[in-house]
């Protein structure tokens, strides 16, 4: 049992935090609800006091010998804000507290998951769009909202996902051991293709990433191997660490650890091509001479190798996860080539990133869309690597 905290902001969408309520109590959790005060407007105090089975109050003065607007918070495993205002993402930015749950915010230390629905309008607003920005920066899991059917007749992105979605999206927060008794095998940095004894080809991966994905598999209670290619950043503690360095070295570590593992996330990036031949004398310019051309061979895909080999290794992990980085052009857009690339490589489930300039590689935040081969429609991870971690590790965990 966690206690939780269940903030509801006055949206229309109010009406389904009293389904979410209902699903967390039936998980055994202790809720206490805390609703602003235009939430009336749509569903009454009565229904949380009922559902929660604990008193439920918008306002700092009352119970004030209990000092609600600190003990609520200090006390929480997980505070919830369901649906989350284009209003109360502002006052929560800006660190107002000038009611129960906006001071529940600010008195918190557990993990905060904030699921916004409003008008696609409100949504896509600079002023709400730095508001999300800003509490992610701040560690807030912001869970994107569905696109569909809003009040009106209108429709786009700004739909609160239904309360059984927002649950599966919490489990990691909740600090439940999704993937208790499983072996996670993660690849995570970028390959080096030796050319001569000092140089090399290489990638901008800094491993941040797979990294992130280690520690929120471990958190999450599996066993975790880590194959590191030239990380950037230290591999997290408890997870058994293995160097590789080149696309054939990871090859062979690859499937020296794969089988038996429950899970294989394939996150490193692996460089598709290496020299012909690795000089075994460093490469001298020399004067008349023109600039080596350098011949390139194609290395294994070794995801797809992976794939091929299970047909027939029953040892080797059932759940495959692939990333891919891409970049949109004239022919396509970034999702309809991770979708080809999710059909070709044959594995469960892709996470595709947009890359570009400033994007992914090196930074501390990541925006990457998840695929289900199964035909699950896909999910939106957005923020630091640990949150897009997190929610990658809950959902491998509901797809094993
Ligand atoms: N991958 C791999 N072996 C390779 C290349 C890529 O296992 N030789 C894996 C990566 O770890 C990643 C996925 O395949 O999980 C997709 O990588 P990406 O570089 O986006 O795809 P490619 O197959 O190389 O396709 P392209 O570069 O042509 O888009």
């Amino acid at each position: 049992m966690k206690r939780i905290v269940l903030g509801v902001s006055a949206g229309i969408a109010a009406y389904k935090s009293v389904l979410l309520l209902r699903l967390l109590r039936e998980a055994g959790h202790h809720v206490d609800v805390i609703p602003t005060a235009n939430v009336a407007r749509f569903v009454g105090n009565a229904t949380f006091e009922a559902l929660s089975g604990n008193p439920v109050t918008s306002e700092v003065f009352d119970a004030v010998d209990t000092v609600n607007h600190v003990r609520l918070g200090q006390q929480a495993d997980l505070v919830l804000v369901v649906p989350a205002t284009a209003d109360l993402l502002a006052k929560a930015a800006s660190g107002l507290a000038d009611d129960l749950l906006t001071g529940t915010l600010l008195a918190t230390r557990a993990p905060v998951v904030m699921a916004p629905a409003m008008h696609t309008e409100m949504w896509q607003h600079p002023a709400t769009e730095a508001n999300v920005a800003m509490l992610r920066s701040r560690g807030v899991h912001i869970i994107e909202p569905a696109v569909g059917r809003l009040t009106g007749q209108d429709s786009g992105p700004g739909r609160l996902p239904e309360p059984e979605q927002i649950l599966e999206q919490i489990q990691v927060h909740l600090g439940e051991a999704v993937l208790a008794g499983r072996k996670v095998l993660v690849t995570a940095g970028g390959t080096r293709e030796p050319l001569d004894p000092v140089r090399y080809l290489g990638n901008r991966s800094s491993g941040r990433q797979g990294v992130a994905l280690a520690r929120a598999a471990r958190d999450a209670g599996a066993e975790v191997t880590l194959i590191a290619t030239h990380l950037e950043v230290p591999a997290p503690h408890g997870v058994q660490l293995i160097q590789a360095s080149s696309a054939l070295d990871l090859h062979e570590a690859v499937f020296a650890h794969a089988p038996g593992q429950d899970v294989l996330i394939m996150n490193a990036a692996v460089a598709d091509f290496r020299p012909a031949s690795i000089e075994s004398a460093k490469i001298k310019k020399r004067d008349g001479h023109s600039a080596p051309l350098i011949e390139l061979v194609r290395n294994p895909d070794i995801l797809a190798d992976v794939v091929t080999a299970r047909d027939t290794d029953p040892l080797l992990p059932r759940l495959i996860v692939g990333f891919a980085a891409e970049t949109g052009d004239g022919e396509g857009s970034v999702l309809d080539y991770g979708r080809a690339k999710l059909a070709t490589k044959g594995c469960e489930m892709l996470v595709v990133n947009e890359v570009g300039a400033a994007k992914t590689f090196g930074a501390e935040t990541n925006e990457a869309t998840i695929l289900f081969a199964d035909g699950k429609a896909a999910v939106n991870a957005a923020g630091s690597k640990i949150e897009v971690a997190r929610i990658v590790i809950n959902q491998l965990a509901n797809a094993i």
